[in-house]
C-alpha cells in the first residue's frame, strides 16, 4: 500500500516505439524524432482522464487520501500528539501536518489512518485511540460513515463496534454506541476536510477492487489509443511515441495486487500499429522516469542507470537507453560525463514553464523569451557530440498566462518546437490525450493551435 501515487510515476518505465504507419515512411527513424507521449493510457493518471474513477464508490476516500477531522462540538481538529507515537488528541484550533492523516484504503468503506510520523492509528486496551501501531491489522482498521445529507459530515467506527467520539479536547475513545442525528451536539460526528487527493494506477485498480478495475481498464487500453491515433499521429508530421508505462508490466498477466493484468498486451497492440517495414519499431528504452533531486542519490542513480543499461544491452544492441535527468537538480550536467559512457545513450530533460513560482507572472513575451534564451542555452549544456543524445521527453505549450490568444499558443508552441528541435534525439510533447486542451496535442493540432512540420 506504500506504492501510491508518487512511486507508481516514479518508477514508470519509459517505451518509445516509431509511429509511422504510412508507406511513404520506409523505415523507423532515426533521430531525431519528434514524438508525442501516450500519458494516461497504460499508467492512469486521473487529472488526464478524471471520468475513470467515476463508478468508484467514496471516489473521494482513494487510498493516500489526506484527511483532517474537525469535531463538530468542540470545533477542534483532531491531531497525533508530537506527530505520532502517542495518543490522538483533539485540542488543535488550526491544522497542518500533525492533524493530518493519510488513508490506507481496505475497501470503500474500511480504512486504516496513518499520522504524521508514519504510525497507525490503533485503539488501545482501555478504548483510547492512539497512533503507536507500526503496521495495521484488524484493530487499525475503522469503518467511516458518511451522513447522506451531507458527505463532509463522518463518524468513524473501531474494530470494537463502537464509534470514536470526543469527551474531552485530550482524547479520542472508541467508546459511543448509540444513533446520531449529525447534529452539531454529538461528540461522535466530525467535519473531514480533504486536503490532498492521489489518483493514480494503484487508486484506480484499489479504488474498484480487481473485477471491476479489470473490466474499466481493459475497455480503457483498447479504446482510448487505437490503430486511428497511430494514423492521426503519423499523418500529422509525429514520428515517434513515448509510452509510459508501469514496473508491473514486467509481471504481467499476474502483477501483484491491486494491479490488474492485461497492460502488456495493450502495449504489443502499440507495437503493432506502429510497425510498417521490416524492422523493430522498438526505438528506445527509457529506465526511469524523473527520479527527483535531492530524495534520489546521484550515486543510487548511477548504480541503477549502470545495471538497467548491461540489461537492456543482453536484450538488444540497437535500442537506445535514455537515462532521466533529476527533476529540480541544481546541476543539470551532473549526468553528462557519466553517460558518455555507455554508446547508445540519451540524456531525458523535461521542460515545462510551469510548477516553478518563478513563471507565475511571466507575459507571453517573456515566456517566449525564457525559451528562446534560458532553455536554449540549458539544452546547448548538455548537448555534446557523440553519446549522449538529448531528448526534451515531455514539454507542453501551457503556462500560467491567463487570456492567452490562440496567436500566443501558436507562438509559444512554435518557439518550443524550434529550440527542442535541436535536441539530438528529438523531443516529445506532453500528452497525445487530455481533457485539459492545451495539454493535449491531438487538441491542439486538430485546432490549428500546432502544426509540425516534417
Ligand atoms: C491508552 O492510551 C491512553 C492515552 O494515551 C492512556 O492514557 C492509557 O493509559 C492507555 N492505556 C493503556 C492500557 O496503555
Ligand atoms: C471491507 O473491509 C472490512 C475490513 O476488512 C470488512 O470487514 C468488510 O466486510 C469489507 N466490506 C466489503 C463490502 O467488502
Ligand atoms: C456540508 O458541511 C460542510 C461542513 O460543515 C459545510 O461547509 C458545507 O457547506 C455543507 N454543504 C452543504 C451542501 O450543506
Ligand atoms: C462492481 O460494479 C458493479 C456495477 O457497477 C457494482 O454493482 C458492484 O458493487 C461493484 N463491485 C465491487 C466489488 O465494488
Ligand atoms: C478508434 O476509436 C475511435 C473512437 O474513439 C473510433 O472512431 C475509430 O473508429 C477507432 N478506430 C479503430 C481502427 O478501431
Ligand atoms: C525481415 O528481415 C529478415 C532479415 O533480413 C528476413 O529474414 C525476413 O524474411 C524479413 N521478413 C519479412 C516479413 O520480410
Ligand atoms: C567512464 O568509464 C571509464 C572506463 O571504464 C571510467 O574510468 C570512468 O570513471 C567512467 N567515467 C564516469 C564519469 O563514469
Ligand atoms: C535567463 O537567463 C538570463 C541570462 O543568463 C538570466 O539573466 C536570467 O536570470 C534568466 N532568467 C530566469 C528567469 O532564470
Amino acid at each position: 500500500m506504500s506504492n501510491t501515487g508518487t512511486i507508481i510515476v516514479g518508477l514508470a518505465l519509459l517505451l518509445l516505439c516509431s509511429s509511422g504507419l504510412l508507406p511513404r515512411l520506409a523505415a523507423a527513424p532515426g533521430p531525431p524524432i519528434q514524438a508525442v507521449n501516450l500519458g494516461g493510457w497504460l499508467v492512469t493518471e486521473g487529472w488526464i482522464m478524471p471520468s475513470l474513477f467515476d463508478g468508484i464508490p467514496n471516489k473521494d476516500l482513494l487510498d493516500g487520501t489526506k484527511l483532517q477531522f474537525k469535531s463538530v462540538v468542540q470545533n477542534t481538529y483532531l491531531a497525533a500528539n508530537q506527530g505520532g507515537g502517542a495518543a490522538i488528541v483533539a485540542d488543535r484550533t488550526q491544522a497542518s501536518s500533525w492533524e493530518t492523516f493519510r488513508l490506507w484504503r481496505i475497501n470503500a468503506t474500511s480504512f486504516n489512518f496513518r499520522v504524521f510520523g508514519g504510525q497507525f492509528w490503533s485503539v488501545n486496551s482501555t478504548g483510547a485511540v492512539v497512533a503507536t501501531a507500526t503496521s495495521p491489522g484488524p484493530s487499525e482498521t475503522f469503518q467511516m460513515v458518511r451522513w447522506d445529507a451531507n458527505t463532509t459530515r463522518v463518524r468513524i467506527r473501531a474494530s470494537n463496534g463502537l464509534f470514536l467520539q470526543v469527551k474531552t479536547m485530550q482524547s479520542l475513545t472508541a467508546d459511543r454506541g448509540v444513533a446520531t442525528d449529525w447534529s452539531d451536539s454529538d461528540p461522535s460526528v466530525f467535519v473531514a476536510n480533504n486536503v490532498d487527493i492521489l489518483r493514480g494506477e494503484y487508486q484506480i485498480c484499489n479504488g474498484y477492487g480487481i473485477t471491476n478495475a479489470t473490466k474499466v481498464l481493459t475497455n480503457h487500453w483498447s479504446t482510448y489509443i487505437n490503430e486511428s491515433d497511430f494514423s492521426f499521429m503519423s499523418s500529422s508530421g509525429l514520428n515517434a511515441v513515448r509510452i509510459p508505462v508501469g514496473w508491473w508490466i514486467a509481471s504481467d498477466p499476474n502483477p501483484p495486487l491491486p494491479f490488474v493484468g492485461g497492460s502488456l498486451k495493450a502495449l504489443d497492440n502499440a507495437f503493432v500499429w506502429a510497425q510498417y517495414a521490416n524492422r523493430s519499431s522498438l526505438l528506445a528504452i527509457e529506465l526511469l522516469n524523473e527520479p527527483l533531486y535531492p530524495g534520489v542519490t546521484l550515486p543510487s542513480l548511477k548504480k541503477y542507470y549502470q545495471d538497467g543499461y548491461n540489461a537492456v544491452r543482453r536484450r538488444t544492441s540497437t535500442a537506445y537507453v535514455i537515462m532521466s535527468n533529476r527533476i529540480a537538480t541544481p546541476d543539470q550536467t551532473e549526468l553528462l560525463q557519466f553517460a558518455s559512457n555507455f554508446s547508445g545513450s540519451v540524456l531525458d530533460v523535461h521542460y515545462y514553464n510551469l510548477f516553478n513560482s518563478k513563471f507565475d507572472n511571466f507575459n507571453v513575451q517573456e515566456n517566449i523569451d525564457y525559451v528562446q534564451n534560458n532553455r536554449s542555452s540549458d539544452l546547448a549544456a548538455i548537448t555534446t557530440k557523440g553519446f549522449p543524445l538529448t531528448f526534451v521527453g515531455e514539454w507542453v505549450a501551457e503556462w500560467n498566462v491567463r487570456g492567452a490568444s490562440k496567436a500566443d499558443y501558436q507562438k509559444f508552441a512554435q518557439v518550443q518546437e524550434d529550440v527542442y528541435g535541436r535536441a539530438t534525439f528529438g523531443w516529445a510533447y506532453w500528452t497525445l490525450k487530455n481533457v485539459n486542451k492545451a495539454w493535449s496535442m491531438e487538441w491542439m493540432i486538430k485546432n490549428g493551435y500546432i502544426s509540425l512540420t516534417s
